[in-house]
């Protein structure tokens, strides 16, 4: 072989090479960034806001994320854009802007919504969702779907969820489940504990700490006129008492639970013992026998009294519902 042929055969082959790996490479199965399988052992990684492109979709990100974290500024009863609920924020339950593991955080909405659900028995969209802790959570109103301030929550949390695929399971979502205890939790026990380890930020009379200006909370309200009302997740004593043991007494940087499993039951049954809104939706739980055995509220498709269904014990409930 001469020079000349053999430096084409190296082009022919260097081409056919080059071609063949992006080819390769572009039809490779999309691996994401989290293992497919979705066995649950992953952390979540939220995808970092600060790196945010200018656009007019990067701004409506950057807009519902605002609204999540200053809520009240926005939406609370002296609200800029308009006075539609209580003024707490979301991110008082939904804490560090829905990113913080074990507590509520919003990794897998973009995912698995539209979802059925059995409380409302149907499939809620995204903006369902939002307006349902608007009702509940915030004891307010629902936003326009079409509204500026409803688009940006939707696109918030769809970039929030974005590197998650439909069907993957990640550890720390939701609100973690506390092992059940044999008793029924303790509202004497748990107003002892509060005052020892709440009561300087949540306030004697659980009301929060106001902003000067009176447009939202700097420690929100666990009862009282301006709290979550009585069809709110959180008057669940599962979930209180899961997202108290992981997140309270707050810390700006999550820290190891501070609190006994005991401990979280007791103060949740203490918070949910008092005085909240007493708002009630007709067609909640459609299907009696769908309720999770800490809700509080009859109709129920066993024979346990409302009070064992909201304090425990609720062992045997729960072993009645699995006949
Ligand atoms: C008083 C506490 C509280 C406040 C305030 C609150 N939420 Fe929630 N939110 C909850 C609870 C509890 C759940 C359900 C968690 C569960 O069932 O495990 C939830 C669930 C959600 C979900 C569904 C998450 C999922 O993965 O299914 C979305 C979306 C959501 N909230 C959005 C919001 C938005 C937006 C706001 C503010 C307008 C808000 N929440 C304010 C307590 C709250
Ligand atoms: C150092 C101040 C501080 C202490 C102490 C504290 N909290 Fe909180 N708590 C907060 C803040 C701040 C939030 C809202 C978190 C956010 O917005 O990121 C919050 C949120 C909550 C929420 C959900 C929002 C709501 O208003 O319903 C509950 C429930 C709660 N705290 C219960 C407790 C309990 C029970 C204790 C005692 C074990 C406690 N907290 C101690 C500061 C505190």
């Amino acid at each position: 072989m001469s020079n000349r042929s053999i430096i084409r055969y190296v082009i022919v082959v260097l081409l056919v090479t080059i071609t063949g790996g992006i080819i390769l490479y572009k039809n490779l199965p999309d691996v994401g960034k989290y293992p497919s399988t979705g066995d649950g052992s992953v952390y979540w990684d939220p995808p970092s806001w600060y790196q945010m492109p200018e656009t007019t979709e990067g701004k409506m990100i950057l807009y519902g994320r605002e609204l999540v974290i200053n809520t009240a500024r926005f939406l609370g009863p002296k609200g800029s854009v308009a006075a539609i609920s209580n003024g707490m924020n979301c991110q008082n339950c939904h804490p560090e802007a829905g990113t913080r593991l074990n507590a509520n955080c919003f990794a897998l909405v973009a995912s698995t919504y539209p979802k059925f659900r059995e409380r409302s028995g149907r499939l809620e969209s995204v903006e369902f969702r939002v307006n349902e802790c608007f009702e509940r959570s915030l004891n307010g109103k629902r936003l326009d779907s079409q509204s500026r301030e409803m688009r940006a929550f939707v696109a918030y949390l769809n970039w929030l969820g974005k590197d998650v695929v439909k069907g993957q399971k990640l550890k720390g979502m939701s609100i973690p489940e506390l092992p059940l205890m044999d008793r029924a939790a303790s509202v004497s026990n748990g107003a002892s504990l509060y005052q020892s380890k709440c009561v300087q930020c949540h306030g004697l009379q659980g009301a929060g700490l106001p902003t000067p200006d009176g447009t939202g909370y700097i420690y929100p309200p666990l009862w009282g006129p301006n709290s979550y009302n009585v069809s709110a997740g959180l008057y669940r004593l599962t979930r209180t008492a899961g997202f108290i043991k992981y997140n309270m007494p707050y810390t700006p940087v999550q820290q190891a639970p501070q609190l006994t499993d005991e401990e979280a039951w007791d103060l949740a049954a203490f918070i949910n013992s008092q005085p909240r809104p007493e708002k009630f939706f007709e067609g909640d739980w459609p299907m009696i026998a769908s309720k999770p055995f800490d809700h509080p509220f009859g109709p129920f498709a066993d024979t346990f009294p409302a009070v064992q269904h909201k304090y425990g014990p609720f062992k045997m409930i729960k072993a009645a519902k699995k006949k």
